[in-house]
């Protein structure tokens, strides 16, 4: 797959760079982000976003720090507030800190870091592309640009069309934010997949008659009992897949499980401007001065899914047994 990565680190001038992704798909704007103050305001306005990406960027956050001779212990405090839902973010922060005060140390965790990125989303491709076939409806963007590797539940679709088995995508725009129409359109495009964009509220049609033969999405934030947060308009999917028989899989790294909560209720839910909801690239939609609601996630109960899609295989209920078992919990 030709794959567009969100980031590239150059080591000599100690310069990570940012693919935009509020310009994509019109334009490709690369920005630098030099110092780990730059990187969480880079998180928090989106310039880089996906639940792996922003881990993968959060470490490189903490090198920039001591690259830039920032204090270690505001610039991971800084970078914890940018986001609060994908858990991925905490733990690449988490996994940072036995190297602070080692610049070395803590250039080499970031990119092992990456790397295993990389490794686990070849995996999840490799997993998720035996459970779905047909026509495949997605929501939001978890190809390469999410994630700095393969991609989870994208790469689970783009590998099922290499293989024969996935015939074509039901894209959906993903409102507010349209990570759908511009992200995963442009990824498919890019890899040759044949894929239509639907707005969202069209998936329940599509599903009455028949045209969706399975629904495949990333998670955020995945709880023990399998519950879990991803982009705003995924519960309404699972309810709707539920309801016609068509399965459901959820596909992410274990990196994205939080083996604190032992179910969904503890997920923050992040809510962003209302701004977001009440224009459309700077053009206002709803009258002046009318309120709008902005939650960024929802939650989906695990009971709605047929199957979670992991580095270690594809997981089936009882959830909370088999997540426990693959993460090695007693
Ligand atoms: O708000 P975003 O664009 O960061 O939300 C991204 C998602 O919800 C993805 O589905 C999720 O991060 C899984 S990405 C592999």
């Amino acid at each position: 797959m030709e794959r567009v990565l969100p980031f590239r680190f150059d080591e000599e001038k100690g310069v990570f760079w940012l693919l935009d992704q509020r310009r994509l798909p019109l334009e490709e704007v690369w920005v630098p982000v030099r110092t780990a103050q730059e990187m969480a305001e880079a998180i928090r306005t989106m310039v880089v976003r996906g639940a792996p990406a922003i881990g993968v960027a959060a470490a490189f956050g903490l090198v920039l720090a001591h690259l830039a001779g920032e204090d270690l212990k505001a610039a991971d405090h800084l970078l914890r507030q940018s986001r609060p839902t994908a858990v991925n973010l905490f733990h690449a922060l988490d996994r940072m800190r036995p190297h602070w005060g080692d610049p070395v140390a803590s250039l080499r965790e970031a990119f092992a870091l990456w790397r295993e990125v990389e490794e686990t989303e070849k995996a999840i491709s490799h997993y998720g592309a035996k459970v779905v076939r047909g026509q495949v409806l997605t929501h939001c963007n978890t190809g390469p640009l999410a994630t700095g590797g393969y991609g989870t539940a994208l790469g689970a679709i783009v590998e099922g069309f290499r293989q024969g088995r996935v015939t074509h995508v039901w894209v959906d725009e993903t409102r507010p934010y349209l990570q759908g129409a511009r992200l995963t359109a442009f990824e498919l495009m890019k890899a040759g997949v044949p894929a239509t964009l639907i707005a969202d509220n069209m998936a329940g049609f599509l599903m009455a008659r028949g045209k969706v033969d399975a629904v495949i999405v990333g998670a955020d934030r995945m709880a023990l009992n399998g519950d879990f947060a991803n982009k705003i308009g995924t519960y309404a999917l699972a309810v709707l897949a539920h309801h016609h028989g068509i399965p459901f899989y959820a596909a992410l790294p274990l990196s994205s499980v939080d083996p604190k909560l032992p179910s969904g209720e503890g997920i923050p839910i992040e809510e962003r401007p209302p701004e977001e909801v009440l224009e459309l690239r700077g053009v206002r939609l709803a009258p002046q001065g009318f309120p709008a609601y902005h939650p960024a996630f929802d939650l989906t109960p695990h009971r709605y899914l047929t199957g979670i899609v992991t580095e270690k295989g594809v997981l089936y209920p009882p959830f909370d047994e088999a997540l426990r078992d693959a993460l090695g919990l007693a």
